[in-house]
Formats: C-alpha cells, sequence, structure tokens
C-alpha cells in the first residue's frame, strides 16, 4: 500500500470514530478568514439579470435610424386616396425591415369594411395570416371572430394591425418597426373614419395610445388616440388580445366585458353638441 492510500484509510477511520460518538461539525476556537487567506476564492458576483426592455416611446427615433423609410412612408400613405390604393401602396413599400425577415410572401393589411364604424388594431401578422394575405385569420383570429359576431358587430369593423410584415418568430414588433408602418395606419384611420378604435393587447395599446402601462393596466379605459398632427381624435379602447384569451381563458370574461363597454359607445347617438 502506497503512503498516500495508507493516509487516506487512516483519515477515514478517524472521521467515522469521530461521527460514532456524535461530532458532526469540525470547528476551531476561531473563525478562520479563508478569503483573505486567499485559499477560497470570493463567490461570483450575481450576474445581473435585465429583462430585455422596450425603449420608452420618444427613444425610438434617437436609437434607430428611421428617418429616411418613414419619410418614404408618409408620402405613400397620404397619396393613397382610398383603402384599396393604401393597400396597394403597402405592398409596394420597402422600408420595413420585417418586409425581409419574418414575412414569408406579402404584405397583411387588412380584412373587414371600408367605411366601419368600429377599427380593430393588432399587433402583427403571425403565420396563418403570412400564408394567406389577411389579418386574424389563425386561431387568434377565429376567437376574435366569434366575439365580434357574440357582440352582434361582425359585420361592423375594419381590422388591421400596426406592422404588415409577419416579425420573425411571431417576436413582438418593435417600436421602431411600428413608427415605420404607423404612417399605414393612421391613413387606414383618415380613410375609413371610424367612430371608435378597439386595441388588441400591449403592443398594439401602448403604440397607438403612447402609453409606456402594461395592458392589464390599459385595458378597459376609453382613451383617446391622436394623429400625428393632433387634428384627429378617436376614443380607443384598450383590451386583450384574443391570442393571450386562448392561452389565459380564464381572463375572457374581462375581455368581454371591454367588448360590451365598446359596443354601448358605438350604439350611443352622438350627444347634440
Ligand atoms: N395577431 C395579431 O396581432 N394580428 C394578426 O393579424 C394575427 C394575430
Amino acid at each position: 500500500m502506497n503512503s498516500v492510500a495508507a493516509h487516506d484509510r487512516a483519515a477515514e477511520s478517524l472521521l467515522a470514530f469521530w461521527a460514532e460518538a456524535g461530532v458532526d461539525a469540525m470547528l476551531l476556537d476561531e473563525p478562520v478568514d479563508r478569503v483573505a487567506e486567499g485559499r477560497i476564492a470570493p463567490p461570483p458576483a450575481p450576474t445581473p439579470i435585465t429583462a430585455p426592455r422596450r425603449p420608452a416611446f420618444g427613444a425610438v427615433a434617437a436609437t434607430v435610424d428611421v428617418a429616411a423609410p418613414l419619410a418614404e412612408a408618409r408620402r405613400a400613405a397620404a397619396a393613397a386616396q382610398d383603402v384599396e390604393a393604401l393597400a396597394v401602396a403597402i405592398a409596394a413599400f420597402e422600408g420595413c425591415g420585417l418586409r425581409f425577415e419574418g414575412a414569408a410572401s406579402r404584405s397583411v393589411f387588412s380584412r373587414g369594411r371600408a367605411d366601419a364604424p368600429l377599427m380593430v388594431i393588432g399587433e402583427g401578422p403571425g403565420a396563418d395570416e403570412d400564408a394567406q394575405g389577411e389579418p386574424f385569420v389563425g386561431r387568434a383570429g377565429k376567437l376574435l371572430d366569434k366575439m365580434l359576431a357574440g357582440a352582434a358587430i361582425a359585420d361592423r369593423v375594419f381590422i388591421t394591425n400596426t406592422v404588415f410584415w409577419r416579425p420573425p418568430g411571431n417576436r413582438t414588433p418593435t417600436p421602431a418597426e411600428q413608427l415605420i408602418c404607423a404612417p399605414f395606419v393612421e391613413r387606414a384611420i383618415q380613410l375609413v373614419a371610424p367612430r371608435m378604435l378597439l386595441l388588441l393587447g400591449g403592443a398594439a395599446a401602448k403604440f397607438m395610445l403612447k402609453r409606456d402601462e402594461g395592458i392589464l393596466s390599459l385595458r378597459g379605459r376609453w382613451l383617446e388616440w391622436k394623429s400625428e398632427d393632433g387634428e384627429l381624435e378617436i376614443p380607443a379602447l384598450p383590451t386583450l388580445h384574443p391570442a393571450f384569451l386562448l392561452r389565459q381563458p380564464a381572463a375572457k370574461k374581462r375581455a368581454w366585458g371591454d367588448l360590451l363597454t365598446l359596443v354601448e359607445r358605438l350604439d350611443r347617438p352622438d350627444r347634440p353638441a
């Protein structure tokens, strides 16, 4: 037996003896600062966990160069004199990076009535929308349609999104992507002239209303959407996104309540001035 093995055996038998005798910790009379001795490395500093925050509104233009595509979007949107012309302008627009990232094929603009009293605005197209070229035609869209039908307003809506190409992997569109598409959304609002907007989910609500609160705080509150020049103001009601409702069916009750609030106002006659 070599001397190391003999040493280990002796140590093992001594430990066994102490354990038998009820010794379960080995302490010296005085504490020893092992870190100061340099024998034990100090524990690594905890890695800060930082949530990938979306920039606050207003910070967008400063961090991403959107000036040229935004100017082009404004020009193209302003030239469109009706919803069909706007669809053609969006399909031809090359200023939004999403067009070249996630979208398999084409732009996805709208469905519904071009003179609808209610405009529904979602976040952005998903895989089904990308494949079919229309917004809200997948599972979330089917739920949206059921809710609109249940509220008897399925034939009184114009449906669109804040961006017109599918974000890769269905990620949330960035504020810069939404900003670049915004002139087309605003032109759609001018052309359709709805009485009110229903904003689906946090990404749409926060962008359209230029607010930083989460959707759980925004939903169910009447707020004002304002055009860029401040000339046009339309009441807007944020609510939960149908994709969220598919994941959290218990939240459907709140979304349904929001929809009833909206219908009540949609059918209320304008007060005389
Ligand atoms: N989710 C959206 O926000 N929009 C769609 O068109 C489809 C799913």
